[in-house]
């Protein structure tokens, strides 16, 4: 397959580039601006694409690229960031690809799967292979995958520690039940519920959810007995973001859910690790995952308990639950939703008026914002009707609680989830 290299010096655009590239069927591979030529020579690019921050090549701080480089023979391009949003943008990438590198568009998803489960197949061959399944998409598409390239050898185990959103763990149960696979759902709420009985700190919280969810996950994998190989939803921004592309680990990456780090498998395998997050999403689809898993919206591993301040009890997680379902059925009526949107249960009291009756209950705040990585974020504008309308619903609903309030900080300074 061609392969486009696009070197990182720096910047927030590789990832965009080489989102871009992939769109036009061209395969793009991310590595460091300071790579050496040899590596470079032996990936045999077809062509290579400059990717920086916002400095100019003349500037004084400008990032220095190795002139050998351009002794490889293969057309460069210093990438200008307005590509990404000038309308001609994508016809000039193109005339770059195919008029320019000689480009045959021969990167296709499509062949992905075919491609992916003769691999597997090889590497697993009648083996067992374990799956810590969160119902994120990562992991999900993960389980459809290793479900057709070896049916019967795989066996997924989904912790539910009682921090899920409103059905949520019945929905997972329910979408991979027709798969060849065997699924395991531990109902671990209880132990997950005495630990944090009192904790208020919200890094304790997160500290103790980790701990206990490595301990259950290897509790019920050595109930199975050996199983040689450990299938992860590593995706391709896991891998750049990590350094771990070009062998230098800057940031460990944790995979959502916290899959244990020191668990004795023989072998690691990692299907999506070449794909974008929009790739996994199509391959997702192709699969026949269920629409509500592909379009699934981020949802922290600790769950729920980074969305109630203070004590976790099970009237707290029954409140925020309803609350939080009614303004994802509000949002889900809307023809364009927000990137990520929840509700957040506050320790705040507040006097309300309910039937003549003074109330003082907690206030619920509903967030929602629209981002590309949720390095940053900005918030949602959704329309104040609907805002009302779900106030209205909400407080009418659920009688503990006495007001709502919609949470227009952007991503810095507040971050998405309030804890
Ligand atoms: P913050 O709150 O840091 O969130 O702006 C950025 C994104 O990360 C998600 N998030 C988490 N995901 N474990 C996770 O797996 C966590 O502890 C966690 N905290 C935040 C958050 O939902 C948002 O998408």
């Amino acid at each position: 397959m061609q392969t486009i290299i696009i070197l990182d010096f720096g910047g927030q655009y590789k990832e965009l580039i080489a989102r871009m590239v992939r769109g036009l069927n061209v395969y793009a591979e991310i590595l460091p601006g300071n790579i050496s030529t040899e590596i470079l020579r032996k990936k045999n690019p077809i062509g290579l694409i400059l990717a920086d921050g916002v400095q100019r090549v003349n500037a004084p701080d400008a990032p220095m690229c190795n002139a050998g480089l351009f002794q490889l023979g293969v057309p460069v391009m210093q990438f200008d960031p307005r590509m990404l949003h000038a309308p001609s943008g994508n016809e000039q990438m193109r005339n770059f690809l195919y008029d320019t590198c000689g480009a045959a568009g021969d990167y296709q998803l499509k062949d992905y799967i075919p491609a992916q489960v003769k691999s597997l197949r090889e590497t697993i061959g009648g083996e067992k292979v374990l799956l810590g399944l969160s119902g994120g998409v990562d992991s999900s598409v993960c389980a459809a995958l290793l479900a057709k390239a070896v049916p019967g050898q795989l066996v997924c185990i989904f912790v539910d520690h009682g921090l899920m959103r409103l059905n949520e763990g019945d929905e997972i149960e329910a979408a991979f039940s027709n798969r060849d696979l065997h699924f395991i759902r531990v109902d671990a709420s209880a132990r997950f519920f005495s630990r944090l009985l009192g904790v208020t700190d919200s890094e304790q919280k997160r500290k103790i959810i980790g701990e206990e969810f490595i301990h259950v996950f290897e509790e019920e994998a050595a109930k199975l007995g050996d199983i040689p190989f450990l299938a992860q939803g590593t995706i391709y921004p896991d891998i750049v973001e990590s350094g771990a592309a070009y062998g230098t680990v800057i940031k460990s990456h944790h995979n959502v859910g916290g899959l244990p780090e020191n668990l004795k498998f023989a072998k690691i395998v990692e299907p999506l690790s070449l794909l974008f997050k929009n790739e996994v999403r199509d391959l997702g689809r192709r699969l026949k995952l269920p629409a509500a898993f592909i379009n699934r919206q981020p949802f922290p591993g600790p769950g729920l308990a980074v969305r109630i301040t203070g004590e976790i009890t099970a009237q707290k997680l029954d409140t925020l639950r309803r609350a939080d379902a009614i303004f994802r059925e509000e949002v889900g009526k809307l023809k364009k939703r927000p990137d990520q949107y929840f509700a957040i249960l506050t320790d705040t009291l507040s006097v309300g008026i309910k039937g003549n009756i003074r109330t003082y209950d907690p206030v619920i705040a509903l967030r929602a914002v629209t981002s590309v990585d949720f390095m940053t974020a900005t918030t949602t504008p959704l329309p104040h009707k609907m805002l009302a309308h779900c106030a209205a619903r909400i407080t009418n609903e659920i009688a503990e609680v006495s007001r709502v309030v919609y949470d227009i900080t952007a991503k810095p300074p507040g971050t998405v989830e309030w804890l």
